[in-house]
């Protein structure tokens, strides 16, 4: 479904693995996009991918600046010249491990760069945005399904950036009521786009299950590590949430929509997930089946600050989106380890 008026967005972040993901559709779907991104944890041949993707047409409704978030001059630029209907902001760092060691590199690149993009956005009467939020802001939840409405806390510092941007989103919104904001709290985003040329590519070893599970099925690395078999879940490991990175990507589309349509939107949580819970050992099943080999595994202690199972309740999304994730984990596996079998080493060209 192509928009009936061109509009503009401005993505933040958009070389990362969600952003490159959520650009082609949005290019698919009539809109055009500009990208800014530093490039910290992303590489410009993920762009050129993207163009690729699309095509030489749509490819010409996307422009990259290369830029960071924590100078405002960098935003500035792209606002001066253009008017944008609307921000997705994906620009952050994320890694939790790291976020703990050092917490302001955390608080500096996060929230100091979302700040400046307010203060730009505000400046140039650009009031709509979809922020990438994070069932992080759940902690470890007492009862799932998780709703939108429950308790927020933060266990990190990474989850802190989260938790105070969701905070700021609300107090800004409440201030200036011609906001609208729609905060999207991901769950666990996996997977790979089915053409095989886009996916995730962390730098140094992975600290997520997926990556890890996909580093090891080409012997990048020789076993994986299955963090806590003694949890109270069906297998004994935990329970996540998984969630197609496509499906992710049509989520944001669903958000822009209800974003122009509603004006009454206010400051909106919504999750993104299945509401399906899978454990550590039923996706290494899956990932097996999806790429037909043998995934080595090591039973380890738990991994500190986990929770031992975390899913979404969907209705929220579903009722007020209209956006419902299509994809099962065996989709997942099968889109994931084809963007692994074709790019064993990432972006890089060889090792
Ligand atoms: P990613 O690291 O692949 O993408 C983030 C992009 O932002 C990168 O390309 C990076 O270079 C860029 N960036 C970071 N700081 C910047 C700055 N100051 N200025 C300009 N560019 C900057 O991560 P992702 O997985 O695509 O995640 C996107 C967003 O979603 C992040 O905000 C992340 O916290 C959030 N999120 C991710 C997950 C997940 O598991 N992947 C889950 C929940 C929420
Ligand atoms: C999933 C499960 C691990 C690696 C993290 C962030 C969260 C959000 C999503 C950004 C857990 C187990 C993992 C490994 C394992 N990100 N595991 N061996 O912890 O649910 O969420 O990413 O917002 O904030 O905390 O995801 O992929 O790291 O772990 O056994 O080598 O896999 O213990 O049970 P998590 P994950």
């Amino acid at each position: 479904m192509g928009s009936s008026v061109e509009q503009n967005i401005l993505v933040t972040g958009g070389a990362g693995f969600i952003g490159t993901h959520t650009v082609v559709q949005l290019l698919k779907d009539g809109f055009k996009v500009s990208i800014i991104d530093n490039l910290d944890n992303s590489v410009i041949e993920a762009v050129d991918r993207v163009r690729e993707l699309v095509g030489p047409d749509l490819s010409k409704k996307l422009d990259f600046n290369l830029g960071d978030l924590r100078n405002k001059g960098d935003i500035e630029k792209l606002f001066s010249k253009q008017r944008f209907d609307a921000v997705i902001h994906f620009a952050g760092l994320k890694a939790v491990g790291e976020s703990v060691g050092n917490p302001r590199r955390y608080f500096d690149n996060n929230l100091v760069g979302t700040i400046n993009l307010y203060e730009t956005m505000a400046k140039y009467n650009c009031k709509t945005m979809v922020f990438s939020s994070s069932a992080t802001v759940y902690g470890q939840p007492e009862t799932i399904p998780c709703m939108e409405d429950f308790e927020l806390k933060a266990m990190n510092p990474y989850g802190r950036t989260k938790l105070f941007l969701e905070e700021i989103a609300r107090d800004i919104q409440r201030a200036e009521p011609e906001w609208r904001i729609v905060l999207l709290r991901y769950f666990n985003p996996v997977g790979a786009h089915e053409s095989g040329s886009i996916g995730e590519d962390p730098k140094g070893i992975p600290n997520n299950l997926m990556p890890y599970i996909q580093q090891v099925a080409v012997g990048r690395l020789p076993e994986l590590n299955v963090y806590g078999h003694d949890y109270p879940t069906k297998d004994g490991s935990a329970v996540r949430d998984y969630i197609h990175v496509m499906d992710l990507a049509d989520g944001h589309i669903a958000a822009l929509r209800k974003l122009f349509a509603d004006p009454k939107i206010g400051c909106t949580a919504y999750n993104l997930g299945t509401g399906q819970g899978t454990s550590v050992l039923e996706m290494v099943a899956a990932f097996e089946k999806a790429s037909g080999k043998k995934i080595p595994i090591k039973l380890c202690p738990r991994r500190s600050g986990d929770a031992t199972a975390v899913y979404a309740s969907t209705e929220k999304a579903e009722k007020e989106l209209g956006w419902k994730a299509k994809y099962g984990v065996d989709e997942m596996c099968k889109d994931q380890w084809n963007w692994a079998n074709n790019n064993p080493w990432g972006y890089q060209k060889k090792l």
